[in-house]
């Protein structure tokens, strides 16, 4: 059967994908459309409360998301894993001082941090609770983008997937810190209702980012 799908032409693929997916997604998308004459596309990249409001809603054909919860009528594939590390601006006093640093060696900064709904926020702080640890000083922000801003800026430190930040580490502009109880280990998903009836084209989507995904692995390797 799949044999026969390959290359299926047309038809509308709905997805929406966490903000911290999009960094490898329209790479995906791209390589698929490519192969896929006259397909439409909708992306939605939002955040993890505003994904799972749409599964509730049945509006995409599949989301690529965190950790998805337990129940509420999901199904779900693991994609690969996606680690989150402390960043920093080169020039951060903690960057370059020889030894692992401490989570209090951390915690004495200030951190840029992501909304409330965000996966990547209710990540690190389930992480720190389980140290009996939290970020006392922190400033909120929408974006990934805008994080990593701030963070080259000296405004702080962040705790980002390896996945927003390949062209900062590669330019020098952004170093991962080491430290004690880092990265923390998480995993992108394929989730979607459970008893969901993929269209053609969308079912073969799904395959091509299970079977393609694998190439953006990252190695979370700290300074
Ligand atoms: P988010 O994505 O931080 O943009 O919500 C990550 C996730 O879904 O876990």
């Amino acid at each position: 059967v799949m044999k026969e799908l390959k290359g299926t032409k047309g038809g509308h693929l709905v997805v929406s994908v966490a903000t911290t997916a999009n960094y490898f997604v329209t790479q995906l998308l791209a390589e698929f459309s490519q192969q896929h004459e006259g397909i439409n596309i909708t992306l939605d990249v939002t955040n993890r409360h505003t994904l799972l409001d749409q599964l509730e809603n049945h509006e995409p054909d599949m989301v690529i998301m965190g950790e998805p919860p337990k129940g509420h009528g999901l199904q779900s594939e693991r994609l690969m894993e996606n680690p989150l590390v402390v960043i920093a601006a080169p020039t951060h006093p903690l960057v370059g001082i020889g030894r692992p640093l401490l989570l209090s060696d951390v915690l004495a900064e200030r951190f840029i941090v992501r909304e409330k709904g965000s996966g990547t926020r209710s990540a690190i702080e389930r992480h720190l609770h389980k140290y009996s640890a939290s970020c006392k000083n922190s400033l909120e922000m929408r974006s990934n983008e805008t994080i990593k801003h701030a963070v080259e800026a000296g405004l702080g430190l962040g705790i980002v997937s390896m996945h927003t930040i390949q062209p900062e580490l590669d330019s020098g502009r952004l170093v991962i810190l080491q430290v004690e109880n880092f990265p923390i280990h998480r995993h992108w998903h394929v989730v979607m209702r459970k008893g969901k009836r993929l269209s053609p084209i969308a079912r073969e989507f799904k395959q091509f980012v299970m079977a393609e995904a694998p190439r953006f692995i990252k190695n979370a390797k700290g300074k």
